[in-house]
């Protein structure tokens, strides 16, 4: 290997090497700012269901314990419906049950399983 070889091995590190680290440091920060996001909405949330409240925009107008467009968690859970009453008023909302607040437009597009978790959730809280 000629000398000059070696130096374009090495000038070629030093270029890849810091890359490398920003890589390597900007991923895991990501998930970081991610988790912070869900943790945000409360800390009473589980970061799983926060994910799908996230994912869904549920957040965007329900908070934990404040009222925001629409209801907080924890006012909706005090009215003590089943798991398969929050699933279909998620689907086809009553908006008589909130006369106060705007109606909420039918949340269609939440798979059935990720809306089984998020109502399992709210009648535990
Ligand atoms: C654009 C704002 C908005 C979004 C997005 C939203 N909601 Fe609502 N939600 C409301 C409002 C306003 C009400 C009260 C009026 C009503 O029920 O129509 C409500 C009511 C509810 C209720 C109580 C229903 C009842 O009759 O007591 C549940 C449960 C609920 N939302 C769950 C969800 C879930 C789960 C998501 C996400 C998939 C979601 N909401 C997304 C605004 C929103």
């Amino acid at each position: 290997m000629s000398i000059s070889r070696i130096i374009t091995k090495a000038q070629k590190g030093i270029v890849l090497l810091p890359l490398g680290c920003a890589l390597m440091f900007a991923a895991p920060t990501q998930q970081l700012v991610r988790t912070e996001m869900i943790q945000a909405q409360g800390p009473d949330i589980p970061v799983e269901i926060g994910a799908l409240l996230s994912k869904y925009t549920c957040s965007s107008c329900h908070a934990f314990s404040t009222k925001l467009v629409g209801p907080s968690w924890k006012d909706i859970a005090a009215k003590k419906y089943t798991k398969k009453r929050i699933v279909e008023l998620v689907y086809k909302p009553s908006p008589g049950n909130w006369p106060t607040y705007p109606p909420m437009i039918a949340q269609t597009n939440v798979p059935k399983a990720d809306l089984n978790k998020i109502a399992a959730w709210l009648v535990k809280i």
